[in-house]
C-alpha cells in the first residue's frame, strides 16, 4: 500500500492539539510534523487545508466503541428483514469515525463460544472497514445456568477483549463470582449492564412504581452488587451506560478505594433527559435501557466524565426495525451521531476540552481493551484516524444512516461536528461525498 500524507490539519488526541501533518505507511503512523513537510510528494496526499476551503479540519484517532449491538447473527425480525447486519453496522461505524468496536453477545444465538466470536470477527475483517471484537457472554446461551466457554479458554487471546452478559447480568451470586474469577484469570474486564437489580427492583415493580422509579432502584442496586462481587473476586468490573447520579457516586467511591473499576456513559444519557423520552414516547421511540433520566442525573453523568469517574463514552448502538421500535424495543442507533452529540453536549455547551473528548472516545476505551497500538496520534500507532469538521452544524436525518436501524432521538435536531473521513489501517474506508480535491491526490 502506498504511503499516505495527511497535511495541514489540527492534530488532536488526548495529549493536546497542534497544527501538523502525518505520514501513514504499512497501516501505521510513520512520522509526524509540526506544520507541513516542504516539498514532500506522495501519490496519496490529503490536504486538510483544501478539503473545505476556509476551514481548519481536525485529524484525530479513530474512535473506539466499547458497546454496540450488531444483531448478527439472528437480526431477523417479525418483518423478516434484519434489524442490522455485520456489514450495515460496520458501514455505520466507519461513517461515525469508529475504527474499533466491541459488539455485545445478545445475538440469536448468543455469542458464547470462541468459534462464534471468531466467525463474526472473520466476517467483519473480510469487509476491512473496522476492527470488531465480539464480547463473549459469561454463561452458556446467556441463560444464567452454567459458564460459557470462558471457563475453558486457556490463555488470554487476541479476542475476546471484554466479557459481558449484556442486559441480563448473571443473577446467581455464586455463578457470577465463578465468572468473575475466570475473567480475572484471563485478565479481561467484565462489562456489567446493571439492568437487573434483583429483589429490590422487583419489590418496587410489584408496588406498582413507574418504570423510571424501579429502573433507578435496579441500576443502583445492580451497580452496587457488581462492584462488591468484583472486589470479592479480584476482577475488573466495567460498568456500562451509567445513567444515575447514585451509580456515578458508587463508581467514584469504588475507584477512590482502589477498586479495579472502569465505566462508560452513552451519548443519549449525556445529552438528553426524561423530557425527550416523553416527547418521543416513553414506551416506544423514547425507550432505552437504562431510561433517559432527570436533568440532575444528566449533569452528574457529565460531571463524572469530566472528573475521571467515568472513563469512556460508548454508543450502546441498538438498532431496531421501525415495527419493533414502535412496539417498545429499547435502544437507539448511535454510531453515526455519537461524535457530534458528544461534541455538542460536552464541548460546545459543556466546557469539556477537545483532548478530553478524544481521551473518552479513543484513548481510554483502547486502554480498557488492552489495545496499546491505537487511540493516539504518535509514530508507531495504528493508521486508524478520522477527519472531523468541528465547526460544521448539521441536522440529523436518520434516512441517511448506513445503519439499518433508523431510530434516533435526534431526528431533525441540529448538532455540531461532522466526521468527513475515516481511515482504517492507512486506507480510506469512509468519506463524505463532497471532497473537492479527490481527483488531484487519491
Ligand atoms: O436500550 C438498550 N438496548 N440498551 C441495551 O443495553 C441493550 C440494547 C439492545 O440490545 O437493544
Amino acid at each position: 500500500m502506498n504511503p499516505m500524507l495527511l497535511r495541514n490539519f489540527t492534530l488532536l488526541d488526548e495529549t493536546g492539539m497542534r497544527g501538523g501533518s502525518v505520514i501513514i505507511e504499512d497501516g501505521c503512523i510513520r512520522e509526524l510534523w509540526n506544520g507541513c513537510p516542504e516539498g514532500a510528494s506522495f501519490p496519496c496526499t490529503i490536504d486538510g487545508g483544501s478539503l473545505i476551503p476556509g476551514r481548519v479540519l481536525t485529524l484525530m484517532p479513530a474512535l473506539v466503541d466499547l458497546h454496540a449491538h450488531f444483531r448478527d447473527p439472528g437480526g431477523q425480525t417479525a418483518e423478516a428483514l434484519p434489524a442490522e447486519t455485520v456489514e450495515s453496522a460496520a458501514l455505520a461505524a466507519a461513517a461515525g469515525g469508529y475504527g474499533t468496536v466491541v459488539c455485545m453477545a445478545n445475538t440469536k444465538p448468543p455469542i458464547d463460544t470462541l468459534a462464534a466470536a471468531a466467525d463474526l470477527k472473520a466476517r467483519s475483517d473480510a469487509l476491512g472497514l473496522i476492527d470488531l471484537y465480539p464480547a463473549l457472554s459469561l454463561t452458556r446461551g446467556m441463560a444464567g445456568r452454567e459458564l460459557s466457554e470462558i471457563a475453558r479458554i486457556e490463555t488470554p487471546l487476541d479476542f475476546p477483549r471484554l466479557l459481558s452478559e449484556d442486559g441480563k447480568d448473571v443473577l446467581d451470586d455464586g455463578l457470577f463470582l465463578a465468572a468473575l474469577r475466570e475473567a480475572r484469570r484471563l485478565k479481561l474486564p467484565v462489562s456489567c449492564h446493571c439492568d437487573a437489580g434483583g429483589g429490590q427492583a422487583e419489590a418496587a415493580k410489584q408496588a406498582g412504581e413507574a418504570r423510571r422509579v424501579w429502573s433507578r432502584v435496579e441500576e443502583n442496586a445492580a451497580t452496587r452488587r457488581a462492584l462488591e462481587l468484583g472486589r470479592k473476586a479480584g476482577a475488573w468490573i466495567h460498568i456500562a451506560h451509567v445513567s444515575t447520579q447514585e451509580a456515578a457516586a458508587l463508581i467514584r467511591s469504588a475507584k477512590k478505594a482502589g477498586g479495579l473499576v472502569s465505566a462508560e456513559a452513552a451519548p443519549h444519557h449525556i445529552a438528553l433527559t426524561e423530557d425527550a423520552a416523553q416527547e418521543l414516547g416513553e414506551a416506544s421511540y423514547g425507550r432505552v435501557n437504562p431510561p433517559l433520566r432527570t436533568g440532575e442525573d444528566r449533569r452528574a453523568v457529565v460531571q463524572a466524565l469530566m472528573d475521571g469517574t467515568l472513563d469512556a463514552v460508548a454508543t450502546d448502538h441498538a438498532p431496531h426495525t421501525q415495527k419493533d421500535k414502535a412496539a417498545g424495543a429499547p435502544g437507539f442507533s448511535g454510531l453515526e451521531t455519537s461524535f457530534a452529540v458528544c461534541l455538542t453536549a460536552l464541548v460546545k455547551t459543556g466546557g469539556l476540552s477537545l483532548p478530553r473528548l478524544s481521551a473518552l472516545m479513543s484513548a481510554a476505551p483502547a486502554r480498557i481493551l488492552g489495545l496499546t497500538d491505537r487511540g493516539r496520534i504518535a509514530p508507531g500507532y495504528r493508521g486508524d484516524l478520522c477527519v472531523a469538521d468541528t465547526e460544521a452544524v448539521w441536522t440529523v436525518q436518520a434516512a441517511a444512516f448506513r445503519s439499518r436501524g433508523k431510530n434516533t432521538p435526534y431526528q431533525n435536531r441540529e448538532v455540531s461536528g461532522r466526521i468527513l473521513m475515516t481511515i482504517h489501517r492507512g486506507r480510506i474506508v469512509y468519506e463524505t461525498e463532497n471532497r473537492q480535491n479527490r481527483n488531484a491526490h487519491v
